[in-house]
């Protein structure tokens, strides 16, 4: 099977695969969202059905919350499940501190709640997602749909303020209609190029009115594992 991937499902497969190693029988797990967070599913689910392994899994997207069910994961709401050992997901960049951005795939408020409430956040990615410095990925910021322009003026200001100015902030799009997200809202891309005080502006960013929740996940992120096409795997623990 793993001959048949393209290279870039190979390293998603091997990290996925590395992370899925470490979950113990009994655990309550927060399933991540995206394209290696579900190699991490399928993972899993090989694990439940040739060793019965019994786990609970939280998922943080209607998406991986089908793909889960349809392999025959129990799945529970992150209510029912209480505190979790482990959230396995993906992430879009993270740096040497081991801070991400995440949103890509629009999933970033219930992953962030999901690997908030969880005692370990396990990052899966190949490696490219590694960079210097947060910002080169544009930063999603998820807005209400009530005010937006308003929102969207608010964070030009804030963003000036932190000395990124005149930076394009973009409506994430799906086809010709704006993106909605799991919760109903809307996501704002900024294009940051570097971020150079990302804490900073996580904080900022949440206190604007309108804005729900941002890709910026600072401190929140345990242990990254990387993983190649040629099977190399190269693990990051937070400091
Ligand atoms: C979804 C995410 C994903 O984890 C992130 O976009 C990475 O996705 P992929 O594994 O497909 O590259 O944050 O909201």
């Amino acid at each position: 099977m793993f001959a048949d991937l393209s290279p870039a499902d190979q390293a998603k497969y091997v990290a996925a695969k590395r992370a899925v190693e470490l979950v113990e029988d009994g655990m309550k797990l927060g399933l991540g969202t995206g394209s290696t967070a579900a190699w991490m599913v399928r993972c899993l689910a090989d694990r439940v059905k040739t060793e019965g392994l019994r786990i609970q899994g939280v998922p943080t997207s209607t998406r991986t919350a089908d793909l889960a069910r349809e392999l025959g994961l129990d799945v529970v709401s992150l209510d029912q499940a209480g505190n979790l050992d482990i959230t396995i997901d993906g992430t879009d960049e993270f740096d040497r501190a081991l801070n991400l951005i995440k949103g890509g795939g629009g999933a970033l408020l219930q992953e962030k709640i999901v690997a908030s409430a969880s005692d370990r956040m396990i990052v899966i990615a190949d490696f490219d997602k590694q960079v210097p410095h947060l910002g080169k990925f544009p930063l999603p910021v998820e807005v209400l749909g009530f005010g937006l322009a308003s929102s969207r003026e608010h964070i030009a200001r804030l963003l000036a303020d932190h000395g990124l100015v005149d930076r394009d902030i973009t409506m994430r799009m799906q086809g010709d209609a704006p993106f909605v997200t799991d919760e109903g809202n809307f996501i704002l891309d900024l294009h940051l190029e570097q971020i150079p005080d990302a804490p900073a502006l996580a904080i900022a960013l949440n206190q604007v009115p309108g804005v729900v929740e941002n890709g910026l996940f600072i401190n929140i992120c345990d242990r990254v594992i990387l993983g190649a096409s040629d099977g190399r795997i190269e693990e990051h623990v937070r400091s």
